[in-house]
């Protein structure tokens, strides 16, 4: 990993690698790795940093285009201040998105080719203009699961109810507010993703109608009566669909988790269901999964969401 970033990069490293050049360590170690001795390989990941220009310039693309076809994985550049004062492409990666492209590139890739479309986060059921229905989910688990898939070799579609959290790298994200709305941003585009992961905890009912002024309390010391209606399934939605991806529900429960989820594959017609129980894990960094299919229940222990993705994403691989 070559970095250069406010040195006046007078020779820059892709063109010393098109030109097969080894006159200087760097381009010489670049050049004597082994590409494919004994089945070893030794991957070169470039991370770019020049100035806008030199970016654009056609002989940098040409190098470029060179060194990829070689076999290197550029890694950015990124969009922003430069520092010879100038704004544009070509600035390295800050260092965490690096370090995870780096993570990223050696997970195993046991999804390429799929695309796998993912629900995440809680919905929000408006009452009126400032109050709404909604939930503690915090949509980590969902995020989690998008980041593995799409380490994995994966395009994903992240549908996102409202979560406070960041978009994993090269994922693309839709953002929703209600179950309605998640509904009909995930309706369209399920055919065309070969997996389906349900893992937003959408709210079973609205409010029959939202109003459109604030309610006021009315003196009478009482609630005012909100009618309610149930929300439409979307994981059942997508899974009624003739030309249905692979269906991956959730089950967030209180107690009786393996019963619950058990009944939920069956009640959704879905082949794999993931339970968890909701008041341990929303809101926090780790899980406890339990797998339940055809074959039987299976427990994935306790870990960080992002290590029980990248287990889960091999189960759905498989
Ligand atoms: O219906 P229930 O909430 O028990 O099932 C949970 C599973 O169904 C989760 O995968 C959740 O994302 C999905 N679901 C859905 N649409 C709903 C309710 C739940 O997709 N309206």
């Amino acid at each position: 990993l070559h970095v250069k970033r406010h040195s006046f990069p007078t020779r820059r490293s892709s063109d010393l690698l098109a030109q097969g050049r080894a006159d200087e360590l760097l381009s010489l170690l670049c050049l004597a790795r082994p590409l494919n001795a004994g089945g070893a390989t030794c991957p070169l990941l470039l991370a770019p940093a020049m100035n806008r220009e030199m970016w654009s310039h056609p002989a940098t693309q040409r190098n470029l285009a060179q060194v990829v076809a070689d076999g290197a994985v550029v890694l950015g550049p990124g969009h922003g201040d430069q520092a010879c004062g100038e704004v544009g492409d070509g600035r390295m990666l800050e260092a965490e998105e690096l370090r995870d492209e780096l993570i990223a590139f050696f997970q195993p890739k046991v999804l390429a080719g799929q695309r796998v479309l993912i629900t995440a986060g809680p919905t929000f059921e408006a009452i009126d203009p400032v109050r709404g229905i909604t939930n503690l989910s915090s949509g980590k688990m969902g995020f989690a699961i998008a980041r593995a898939a799409q380490e994995a070799g994966a395009q994903v579609t992240l549908v996102a109810g409202p979560v406070h959290l960041p978009t994993p790298r090269h994922v693309r994200r839709i953002d929703v507010k209600s179950a309605q709305q998640m509904h009909d941003a995930v309706l369209p585009l399920a055919a065309q993703h070969s997996v389906f992961v349900a893992t937003a905890a959408v709210a079973d009912w609205r409010p029959a109608s939202s109003a459109d002024q604030k309610i006021k309390k009315d003196g009478s010391g009482r609630m005012p009566t909100i009618e309610m209606t149930e929300n439409p399934d979307i994981l059942a939605a997508v899974a009624r669909l003739a030309d249905r991806p692979y269906c991956v529900g959730f089950a967030a429960e209180s107690h009786d988790l393996a019963r619950h989820a058990r009944a939920k594959l069956l009640r959704k017609n879905v082949p794999l269901v993931v339970g968890n129980l909701g008041p341990a894990t929303f809101g926090r960094d780790d899980n406890t999964l339990l797998l339940v299919d055809a074959q039987g229940d299976r427990e994935l222990a306790t870990a960080d969401k992002l290590s029980l993705a990248r287990e889960l994403v091999r189960e759905i691989a498989s």
